[in-house]
């Protein structure tokens, strides 16, 4: 099978680590970077520490709005395609790199196939929400990470081609896991102390675009009592200085660039809260067993709020306060997103579908 794997956003480089290199084991990939994502910070480092092939084209679109970004990617990734002439298109999540895919894939001789399929905050104001619904509904194969995102699909009318498979970010933070306490100083570095420190993230359009919902932010993570570490998204780091916000960021928070995977791993694991508008980091934070404030207001990761150990606060500042101050404990652990063998799983599936060969049974 000849798999063209499309990436192209910081997540995106994480999940596509534990997959590629397992479509290389039985069959061929060729490697899409579209571009979205071009900053040393944001790219590069993940491919050399996660170990990720050198990708055979980037199609260099770099930033711009939503519709001159998709736009380029698609033309440009119509064209490789064409001299690729795979037998499918694996995309992953929900950026418009997704997207991108998903369109021209869908429009040629090819299976596309989605991992992290059938996920939904319900909130259609969200790009990221358009581009899952948008991408599943013309995929081929739907790689879900949980029940409820297979229940999700049936209720949109999907159910040929999905499957269960759970989730590759838990089978890649499973890796990381070890490896970061070994290999990462960052605490050392930046001077904290395991529990006594929160986390913070922030990108989503949402929270950067308004300055009323960034400047709550900012605001609620100076009055915390404990430091607080935050690996600015050059987004965020671009709003803040627009808004006139950067000075009292940095005065309050520790800002800091984007980090590579080990060391935010190990600063998930080591923190005491986090606080984040992230998909990715409201799971492995319940991964880590680490609790998350999650500053939206609904979050297609329904699992960890139900587990309690996400809670959603918006970016009102006195939700946010009082989440990352009170003392709410958890009472379960569930384990709904897999046993960390989706990768392997939506290899085994992708060569059953393609090759015809059912390699291995037991997963
Ligand atoms: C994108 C995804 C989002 C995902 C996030 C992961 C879409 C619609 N959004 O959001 O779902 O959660 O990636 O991090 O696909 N920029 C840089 N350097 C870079 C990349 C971006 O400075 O290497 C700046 C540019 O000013 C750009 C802005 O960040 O305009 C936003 O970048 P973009 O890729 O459009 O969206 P993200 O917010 O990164
Ligand atoms: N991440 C990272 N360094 C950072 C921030 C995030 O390695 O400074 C990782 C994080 O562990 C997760 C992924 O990037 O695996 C999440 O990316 P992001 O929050 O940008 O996107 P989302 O998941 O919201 O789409």
């Amino acid at each position: 099978m000849r798999i063209c794997s499309v990436v192209g956003a910081r997540p995106q480089f994480v999940k596509a680590a534990v997959v590629s290199q397992k479509i290389r084991d039985v069959g061929e990939e060729v490697l899409v970077h579209t571009g979205q994502h071009y900053d040393e910070e944001l790219s590069d480092v993940f491919f050399e520490e996660l170990d990720i092939p050198e990708p055979e084209y980037n199609l260099g679109v770099a930033s711009d709005t939503h519709a001159r970004q998709t736009a380029a990617m698609l033309t440009r990734l119509e064209s490789v395609l064409e001299s690729v002439q795979p037998d499918a298109v694996l995309l992953y999540g929900d950026t418009n790199s997704t997207l991108a895919g998903a369109i021209v894939g869908s429009k040629r001789d090819a299976t596309v196939a989605h991992v992290e399929a059938g996920l939904r905050s319900g909130n259609r104001e969200m790009p990221e929400e358009i581009n899952r619904v948008l991408t599943d509904h013309v995929s081929d194969l739907c790689f879900a990470p949980s029940e409820a995102a297979v229940e999700n699909l049936a209720t949109e009318g999907i159910s040929e081609g999905v499957f269960w498979t759970g989730d590759v970010m838990y089978d890649a933070l499973l890796e990381a896991r070890n490896q970061s306490t070994g290999a990462s100083s960052i605490l050392a570095e930046l001077g904290l102390r395991e529990g006594e420190f929160v986390l913070a993230t922030v990108h989503r359009q949402r929270n950067t675009d308004a300055r009323s919902n960034l400047a709550s932010i900012v605001d609620a993570l100076a009055d915390v009592p404990l430091p607080v570490v935050f690996p600015a998204h050059p987004r965020t780091v671009d709003r803040l200085r627009a808004y006139g916000l950067w000075e009292r960021a940095t005065a309050e928070l520790e800002v800091i660039e984007p980090l590579g995977y080990l060391d935010f791993v190990r600063l998930l694991d080591a923190a005491e809260r986090i606080a984040t508008d992230s998909g990715g980091v409201q799971k492995e934070a319940f991964f880590l067993e680490t609790r998350c404030v999650t500053l939206r207001t609904e979050t297609e990761w329904e699992e960890t709020v139900d587990a309690g150990w996400n809670r959603l606060v918006g970016s009102n500042a006195d939700q946010i306060r009082e989440a990352l101050v009170a003392d709410w404990t958890p009472d379960s652990h569930p384990r709904p997103y897999g046993d960390g063998l989706a990768s392997r799983r939506i290899v085994s599936l992708l060569q059953r579908e393609l090759d015809g060969s059912d390699p291995d049974r037991r997963l």
